[in-house]
This record gives structure tokens, C-alpha cells and sequence, in this order.
């Protein structure tokens, strides 16, 4: 059986956008919650301004609640070099920096340049090769952006190559704001593939359109086989209009399990992560498929 891995990101890129800001104790037991299932990626935070990023304060306290989990590799999101010594300093091992397929997200998400943040990321791979700590760069706004439009797929590519060249551990390609439909996830993930091989890529997709699993399955047949998703569907932002959140954890464990591919993630376990999230956040939509998934747990149970 194939194995496929889901990152979660929910207690970060699910969280930030939250209108209820949550303590760190909660967000260390949604983690926990997460683990608990089989997840063994999370991503548990973030070392951004807590002016920019208010959620995200106090992520090195989630650090230090969450502790030991064995097997496991916990990332924090890391904005640029300072956010990088924050997270070593609170034990992080896994990093993950972003980098920008335009111009126009770079200046609205860290004020830099996308050459300034491409040197941030260098600089940081360069220190993190030393440091032994492992590192995902995020290719933000790898299909379209806000502000600039269209990403060019052949950018996408050749900082995909650079990226793996400076010694990035994996390169998420990831549309941040749900632009891409599955025929261009198609596309793109094998002209990566090709390129560069599937073992280092994963991908990130949004699910504002409904395209969350779609995309997925348009990776999955290119070789992709690491996902981020955020539980329950976490995320996007409640003062836009129409932004939405991650693809739901649960949807793409149950597209996974249903085409045979191994998670190592319990559906039913998950699905209390999924209640847990709900109730802290009061806002999480849950997964698409949520309603089966329940029927489907507790007819499992019955059948013993
Ligand atoms: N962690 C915490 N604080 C940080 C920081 C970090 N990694 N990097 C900078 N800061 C602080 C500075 O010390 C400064 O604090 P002060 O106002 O109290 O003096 C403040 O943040 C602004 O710093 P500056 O260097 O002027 O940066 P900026 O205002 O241009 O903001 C970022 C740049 C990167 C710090 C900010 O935009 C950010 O954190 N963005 C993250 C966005 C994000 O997480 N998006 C979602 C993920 S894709
Ligand atoms: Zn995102």
C-alpha cells in the first residue's frame, strides 16, 4: 500500500485566522488531540510578530506544552531570520519558511521583496544545515496571487530546484488562495515530479472553492504524496468574504483511506480532534464529509 503523508496545519495556518483567539494550553490539546490520531506532521506554530499575527503568540509555550512526541516532527512557521533563532531557542527542530512565487505576496505577508525573503530562506538553510534542524520552504502563491495574478509555472519550477539545491528538506507548493483548479495542479505537480522527483514536494491547498480534494487527487495521480490540511477545515479568514480554510484534515483522510493509501491516521480518533477543534473554535466548518465519516465510524464500531 502506498503510503501518503498529511501534514496537519491547522493549529497554525487553521488558527491564525480564527476569530477567537485561543490559549496556548488549548492549542497544545488540539495538537495533542491531532497525535493522538496517528498524525505524525504537525505544524504547531508560528515565530511571526504578534502584531502581525496576534494567534500566533505564545507558540513557544505550545512548544514546551506539547513536548515530547516521539516519532513525530513538529514544524513552527518561521517569517524570516529572528523568527528562525526565536523558534531554535524554543526547541523547534522543523522550520517552515516561506517563499514567494510573487512580488505582491511577499510585501503583503513580511514586507520584503521576494528576492529579500529568497536571501532570508538561503540564509536560514544555511544556519539550519548546521544546526541540524529540518526545513520545508512554502512556495506561497504558487498558482496565482491577489495582487499580481497568474504565478508562471516555469518560476515555480526553477525555485523549486533552487530551493532543493540549497538543501531544503521539502518544498511545499501551495496555493494560498485557492486559485488553482485541478487541471493546473495537474500540470504543475508533474512538470515538478519530473524535475524534480516526488520526495521532496508536497502540496497545500485551500478549499474557498470546493477544489480542496479535487486538487488533491489531481497531485496524488501526478506523485505527490504529502499533503498539508488543517482539521476540521480550520482557517481562512472570517472578515473576508468567501476566504475559507484549508482542505479539511478529515476529507483527506477519507479520500486516502477510500483509494487504499495508508495515513497511519485513525478516522474515528481524528474525528474527536475534528469535535475538539469545533468546540474551541466555535467557527470550524468541519470536513465536507463529516456527516458520513460520523455514520461511518459508528458503523465500524458496531461491526467491532
Ligand atoms: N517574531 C516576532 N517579532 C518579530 C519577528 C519575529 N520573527 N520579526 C520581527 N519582529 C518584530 C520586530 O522586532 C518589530 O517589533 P516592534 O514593533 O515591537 O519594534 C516588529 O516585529 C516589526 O518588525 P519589522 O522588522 O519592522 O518588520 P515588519 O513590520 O516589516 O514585519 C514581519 C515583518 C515578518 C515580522 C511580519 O510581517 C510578520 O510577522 N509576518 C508574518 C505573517 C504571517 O505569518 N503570515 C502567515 C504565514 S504565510
Ligand atoms: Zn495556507
Amino acid at each position: 500500500m502506498d503510503a501518503v503523508i498529511v501534514n496537519e496545519v491547522g493549529p497554525r495556518d487553521g488558527l491564525q485566522n480564527q476569530p477567537r483567539m485561543l490559549e496556548p494550553t488549548d492549542r497544545a490539546r488540539l495538537v495533542r488531540a491531532l497525535l493522538a490520531a496517528g498524525v505524525r506532521h504537525v505544524e504547531v506554530g508560528a515565530f511571526v510578530s504578534p502584531k502581525a499575527v496576534p494567534a500566533m503568540a505564545g507558540s513557544d509555550e505550545v512548544l514546551r506544552l506539547v513536548g515530547e512526541a516521539p516519532g513525530a516532527i513538529l514544524t513552527v512557521l518561521v517569517p524570516n531570520l529572528r523568527g528562525y533563532e526565536q523558534a531554535l531557542a524554543a526547541g523547534a527542530r522543523s522550520v517552515c519558511m516561506v517563499a514567494y512565487g510573487s512580488e505582491g505576496m511577499a510585501q503583503a505577508n513580511v514586507r520584503m521583496s521576494r528576492a529579500e525573503a529568497d536571501a532570508a530562506t538561503a540564509e536560514i538553510l544555511r544556519r539550519a544545515a548546521t544546526d541540524g534542524v529540518r526545513v520545508t520552504v512554502a512556495i506561497a502563491a504558487a498558482f496565482a496571487c491577489p495582487y499580481d495574478g497568474p504565478t508562471d509555472p516555469g518560476r515555480v519550477e526553477a525555485m523549486t530546484g533552487r530551493l532543493l539545491e540549497l538543501g531544503a528538506d521539502e518544498v511545499a507548493v501551495a496555493d494560498t488562495i485557492a486559485a488553482a483548479h485541478p487541471g493546473q495542479v495537474r500540470a504543475l505537480t508533474e512538470r515538478l515530479v519530473r524535475g524534480c522527483g516526488a520526495e521532496r514536494l508536497s502540496c497545500h491547498f485551500h478549499d474557498t472553492r470546493a477544489l480542496g480534494l479535487a486538487n488533491v487527487y489531481a497531485a496524488l495521480e501526478a506523485g505527490i504524496r504529502k499533503f498539508d490540511a488543517s482539521i476540521a477545515g480550520l482557517g481562512g479568514c472570517p472578515f473576508a468574504p468567501g476566504a475559507s480554510g484549508n482542505v479539511a484534515t478529515e476529507d483527506v483522510v477519507m479520500l486516502l483511506e477510500q483509494m487504499g493509501y495508508a495515513s497511519g491516521i485513525e478516522l474515528d480518533k481524528l474525528m474527536r480532534a475534528a469535535e475538539l477543534a469545533r468546540e474551541l473554535t466555535g467557527t470550524a466548518p468541519g470536513g465536507r464529509a463529516s456527516a458520513w465519516i460520523r455514520q461511518e465510524v459508528a458503523r465500524r464500531a458496531r461491526a467491532g
